[in-house]
């Protein structure tokens, strides 16, 4: 309970907003180039990257600490201890890259998951230099405290994703509230060519797109943070016609989904369609 209270204390603490606000900007005006933003949230890999690298480094600290436990393996807790400190810096990049898209709330927490990491990493560099300077019992102590902070960091990190959503899909549930079976969704005649349109499947909003004699229908709400795509301009990238969303500028290919630009790290769901009649209808992936 008392955890619960303080992570709602967190995601409440507006005064943090005076060092989270500045600092968003300044990361977003680093991390300026598009492609670089796009590889970090994961675009190309149709998922998140930070979570993944964040396995990797504190799956090496956590053996790293293993070891330390066990006495007499100096070597290969160094070394260890060594490729999570490397590993660090890509998922940092990565995590701050997600961060500078995130919410208020979601900042807030973000910036102590972000700040435990900084006193974690450090910690982990002081522990490295005393391991490889042969002070193996200095360099097992600061790990143990690195291990202590960066396990504080994870669960902040957690909380992040699965309490406030930051950087899930958050398209795909609207696919639970769609019945089985094929339902209508526009007439084929009506649609105008190359202009996504919305319209509902019951009370879930979807973008319908006509290409020719092609119709394809997207879930509408951003998968990112669920943004109205029906509000969004479309843009052409290679010779695609793409929705770039109002919100944040997730981009994705009205024909399949694809993402082409982040924060979003995934594909916005697509349902399949089937012509009947002049109807359009659209039916779960
Ligand atoms: S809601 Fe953030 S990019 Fe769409």
């Amino acid at each position: 309970m008392m955890i619960k209270q303080l992570m709602t204390r967190l995601e409440q603490a507006s005064g943090l907003d005076r060092i989270s606000d500045p600092l968003q900007r300044g990361l977003q005006a680093v991390l300026k180039p598009r492609m670089l933003r796009d590889a970090l949230h994961g675009v190309q890999v149709g998922h998140p990257l930070h979570p993944a690298l964040a396995s990797f480094t504190l799956g090496s600290w956590t053996s790293a600490a293993v070891l330390d436990a066990l006495r007499g393996q100096e070597f290969p807790a160094t070394a260890l201890v060594g490729v999570g400190v490397a590993g660090a810096v890509p998922t940092a990049l990565a995590g701050a890259n997600d961060w500078a898209e995130l919410d208020h709330e979601q900042r807030r927490v973000g910036l102590v998951h972000l700040t435990a990491n900084v006193v974690s990493v450090a910690l982990y560099s002081a522990s490295l230099a005393a391991r490889l300077k042969g002070d193996h019992r200095t360099g097992r102590i600061l790990g143990f405290a690195a291990f202590g902070v960066v396990n504080v960091s994870a669960f902040l990190g957690g909380h992040l994703a699965y309490k406030q959503g930051a950087q899930v899909n958050q398209a795909v549930s609207e696919l639970h509230r769609i019945g089985d079976g094929w339902h209508p969704v526009a007439d084929v005649s009506a649609l105008p060519h190359g202009m996504p349109v919305s319209r509902n499947i019951g009370e879930v909003p979807v973008l319908v797109y006509r290409d020719g004699d092609r119709v394809s229908v997207l879930l509408e709400r951003c998968g990112h943070e669920t943004g109205p795509l029906g509000e969004g301009r479309v843009v052409d990238i290679d010779g695609d016609a793409c929705v770039e969303c109002p919100w944040h500028g997730s981009t994705f290919r009205l024909k399949d989904g694809l993402v082409m630009h982040g924060p979003a790290g995934s594909d916005q769901p697509i349902l399949r369609t089937r012509i009947v009649n002049d109807v359009v209808e659209a039916n779960l992936p």
